[in-house]
């Protein structure tokens, strides 16, 4: 049968967004009755996964990209929710490589108006620093991490147009935000989110210390750690469908 065509608010469509194909792959290949639709340059897979209906897209790296692929998961698709799976930088004592950090706040650690008075990572318009995330989405890929095995924290994570891989930078983001994790997009599709009125959370495995030799972790464990992304996401979708 075909895919289902939803109109906001007559079925649940939930969208998945990786920065990396690497990152969505294997769960491409999973799709069944797979359609495929380009928007901006990004392609749109829809389909079933684990008998959930799905729009699953590889947005690019940064969060330019990220907020152009959650908006047009809101706008063209009226998904119900949007998961963002993927790997991350460790700033948690408690989170090492194969780690899996949970969201349940974002922050923009490179958003800083603060030099005309306003806190550092103020985003301004919504005027706020944290970004939340959904509670039930995030206790349930708790569940699902607990319940495969895998050590977790849930906690804030930090997103920002860099590749953090120094001491200093790793140090200043950790203790300004309190932050568990940090990546490159998760805190723009939380913000597109916000707006939308859409529950979100994002799913990061970790893949590197964020300092020190980060570039030959990374290399070493990003498929590991996006794979076991993937494989939570998998399980965490007829959870909460
Ligand atoms: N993604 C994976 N590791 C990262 C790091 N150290 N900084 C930013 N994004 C990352």
């Amino acid at each position: 049968f075909l895919p289902i065509r939803c109109v906001k608010g007559e079925c649940d469509v939930i969208g998945i967004i990786g920065a990396m194909r690497i990152e969505v792959e294997a769960l491409k290949a999973k799709l069944t009755n797979a359609t495929t639709t380009t928007i901006s340059g990004v392609d749109y897979h829809q389909g079933q996964l684990n008998g959930v209906d799905v729009v699953l897209a590889v947005s690019g790296v940064g969060k330019v990209f990220a907020a152009i692929a959650a908006q047009t998961m809101v706008l063209h698709f009226h998904v119900s929710k949007i998961i963002n799976s993927g790997v991350a930088g460790t700033l948690s004592s408690q989170l090492h490589i194969g780690d899996v950090a949970i969201s349940n706040a974002l922050v923009q650690h490179d958003m800083d108006t603060s030099c005309v008075g306003d806190p550092v990572g103020l985003i301004s318009g919504i005027n706020i620093v944290e970004l939340p995330a959904d509670e039930s989405l995030y206790t349930a890929v708790a569940d699902v991490a607990q319940s495969l095995g895998f050590n977790h924290q849930i906690g804030t994570v930090a997103t920002g147009d860099q590749f953090v891989g120094n001491r200093e930078r790793k140090d200043w983001i950790t203790k300004t935000f309190n932050a568990i994790a940090c990546e490159m997009e998760a805190g723009s599709i939380a913000q597109v989110c916000y707006v939308n009125q859409i529950p979100f959370v994002t799913i990061r495995v970790i893949s590197d210390e964020a300092s020190g030799d980060v570039h030959i972790d990374y290399m070493e464990f990003v498929k590991l750690a996006a794979d076991r992304s993937m494989a939570i996401t998998e399980a965490l979708l007829p959870k909460i469908a």
